[in-house]
């Protein structure tokens, strides 16, 4: 069977990517498709889906921001406009990672490290300083009895623990900044919390502009 590929989001992927984000969050409700086609509309450069020959299996969303304006705190719902992109500011220099999920069938296979790797030539192609995302902490609910989050994701870190998100993303070469609570409240199994994370784009140049071309070969 042919691997998993990847390539921009089109309008009519909206109700597989629904159902499968449902499949992957049970407890947190999935985007709208409204949200969705206003996230294509804003920043269509930006939005990834994995695919197979059986149909979508991940996706990974993503806007520009000025991150001065969000660095010092921000909910998932701030920064997002509660998942319509509206902050989305070609002006500034960082690609902010909004969401990424790969079907729970077939997580640990690579697919997310395709969606990482599609993330990165972007932020390269329309030279970007850095990625930045705010990873869920999903293996912190089992700890939280215990220690921080912050204790938590320094145990990741330090390689003392695993968890699903963090461990990927340093891995994928991303380094840990600290945690922010009440980033995603609903969010019952991170309690809430999510480590900031960036990667800095090593072809960046300041002396060029911001390139946004219409497509981005991935
Ligand atoms: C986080 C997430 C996107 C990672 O995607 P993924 O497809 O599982 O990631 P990969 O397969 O590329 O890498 C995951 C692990 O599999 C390993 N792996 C990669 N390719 C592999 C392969 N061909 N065979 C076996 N293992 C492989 C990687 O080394 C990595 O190991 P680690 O768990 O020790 O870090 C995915 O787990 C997910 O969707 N989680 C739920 C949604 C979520 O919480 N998203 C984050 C929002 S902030």
């Amino acid at each position: 069977m042919k691997r998993p590929w990847v390539r921009q989001t089109r309008a009519d992927d909206i109700p597989e990517l629904i159902a499968l984000q449902a499949r992957v969050y049970p407890a947190i409700p999935p985007w709208s498709r409204r949200k969705l086609r206003e996230q294509l509309e804003v920043f269509p450069q930006g939005q990834v889906v994995a695919e197979s020959e059986d149909g979508i299996v991940g996706c990974a969303s993503s806007m520009i921001v000025m991150w001065n304006d969000w660095a010092e705190s921000h909910s998932w719902k701030e920064i997002t406009g509660a998942g319509t992109f509206e902050h989305h500011n070609p002006d500034g220099k960082t690609l902010y990672g909004a969401e990424v999920f790969v079907d729970p069938d077939l997580q640990g296979q690579g697919v997310g490290h395709l969606l990482y790797e599609a993330r990165r030539t972007l932020c390269r192609a329309m030279n970007l300083k850095r990625i930045i995302a705010c990873g869920r902490l999903p293996g912190y609910h089992r700890y939280a009895d215990e220690f921080s989050a912050e204790f938590y994701a320094q145990k990741v870190v330090w390689g003392d623990l695993h968890d699903q998100v963090l461990s990927f993303q340093i891995k994928e070469g991303f380094s840990y900044c600290g945690v922010i609570e009440d980033y995603i409240p609903e969010d019952e199994e991170s309690r809430g919390c999510a480590s900031i994370i960036v990667w800095l784009n090593p072809t960046y140049n300041p002396n060029l502009p911001t390139l946004i071309p219409e497509e981005i070969p991935l």
